[in-house]
């Protein structure tokens, strides 16, 4: 494996793995393949260029362009592809479904067709813990669990995990999928829980806390993400998904608390607001099979909130923007009328 083609490179964790990944192989080269949506910018990936020059490439495309697909695989000798390219917002998919139907399946659907076509390339799929649905008392998620999912979002990705897999079964594509937790880190868009409080904070805006915020999640720092990628990509058996996550979880208003205290923010600005319409109440995978591997996390929950408040703290050129464009709409259109409950 040389030549990887990163689609959605452009977006949060995607770019944080470019970064990653061409750090760790002075052999590498990647191609990132992004659409440049909303979510995607060209400025997470403009120190890793100058950095790195001409072992990254960009190509702005869609993956549901099936002939722009096998273009960029042809022009750039591609040996793998690992797709994190999708609409990736639970919010958003609930206000309107439809670009998560195109892209986190019709899309993933193109991208094994071209890997197939290009003869049986490795195919790594950057799948969600949210396709497990609502994990009930203390269980934790195992990769041989069902797939449960709830919201439009959810059900687009377990879409794209059985595709992956029917790829395996009936073509033999080299496939792996691994699974992550709710990501933190720098260059998230701040439509996603934990950069929205902390730049709401910074603007001493109220933080919408949905319903009673006792919801469980696991709050796991990106770069932990990216290592464990690593791992399933070059160690992980064909045919085999892996979570990716702390194995550990935290109400959100735990969450809260500590992102207003890394601020030095008061706790009255948290205000609990109108529930999510199906919101899951819990996440929580069982990560022992990727360990076994011989990965670890290194950012307990409270490291990677802290973490992502300074980034977010010291880099307010890249967030200022953002929130003062498309973001403004969507702002008013999720929170402008939503019902405060406490
Ligand atoms: P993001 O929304 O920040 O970025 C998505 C990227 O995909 C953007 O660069 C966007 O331009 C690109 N994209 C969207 N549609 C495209 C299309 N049709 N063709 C080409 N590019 C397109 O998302 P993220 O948070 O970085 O998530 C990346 C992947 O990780 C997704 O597959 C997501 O389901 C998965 N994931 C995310 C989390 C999380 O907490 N953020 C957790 C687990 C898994
Ligand atoms: P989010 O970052 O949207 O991730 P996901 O829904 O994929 O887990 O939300 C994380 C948690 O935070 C989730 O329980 C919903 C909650 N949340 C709020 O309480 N208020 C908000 O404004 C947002 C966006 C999320």
């Amino acid at each position: 494996m040389q030549n990887i083609l990163v689609t959605g490179g452009a977006g949060f964790i995607g770019c944080n793995f470019v970064r990653y990944m061409l750090d760790k192989y002075p052999d590498y080269t990647i191609v990132v393949y992004d659409k440049l949506t909303y979510a995607g910018r060209l400025e997470n990936l403009q120190d890793v260029q100058a950095q790195h020059g001409s072992r990254l490439r960009f190509v702005q495309g869609d993956i549901c362009d099936a002939a722009a697909v096998d273009d960029a695989i042809g022009a750039h000798d591609i040996d793998a592809i690992v797709n994190f390219a999708a609409e990736t917002h639970v919010d958003r998919s609930i206000m309107s479904p439809d670009a998560f139907i195109q892209t986190d399946v019709y899309g993933t659907y193109v991208l094994l067709e071209a890997a197939r076509k290009a003869g049986n390339l490795r195919y790594h799929q950057i799948s969600t813990d949210e396709v497990y649905g609502h994990i009930h008392g203390d269980h934790r998620s195992l990769e041989s669990d069902s797939m449960a999912p709830r919201s439009p979002y959810a059900a687009s990705k377990a879409s794209g995990d059985h595709m992956v897999n029917a790829y395996y079964i009936t073509y033999g594509l080299p496939v792996t999928i691994s699974r992550g937790a709710n990501n933190i880190g720098p260059f998230q868009y701040p439509e996603k829980v934990v950069p929205l409080f902390v730049t709401n904070a910074l603007n001493n805006m109220a933080l919408p806390v949905y319903g009673d915020g006792k919801q469980m999640r696991d709050y796991q720092y990106v770069i932990d993400h990216c290592s464990g990628i690593d791992v399933v990509l070059h160690e992980g058996v064909m045919g085999e998904s892996y979570n990716i996550g702390t194995g550990k979880e935290m109400t959100n208003l735990e969450m809260v608390e500590i992102l207003l205290d890394a601020l030095g923010k008061p706790r009255s600005l948290i205000q609990h607001v109108e529930d999510r319409q199906g919101h899951d109440r819990r996440y929580c995978m069982n990560v022992n099979k990727l360990m076994a591997l011989g990965w670890e996390p290194e950012y307990t929950h409270e490291e990677a909130i802290r973490a992502t408040v300074r980034w977010y703290v010291d880099n307010q050129w890249w967030w200022e923007p953002i929130r003062n464009g498309e973001f403004k709409e969507y702002y008013q259109r999720l929170y402008g009328n939503r019902k405060v409950i406490g």
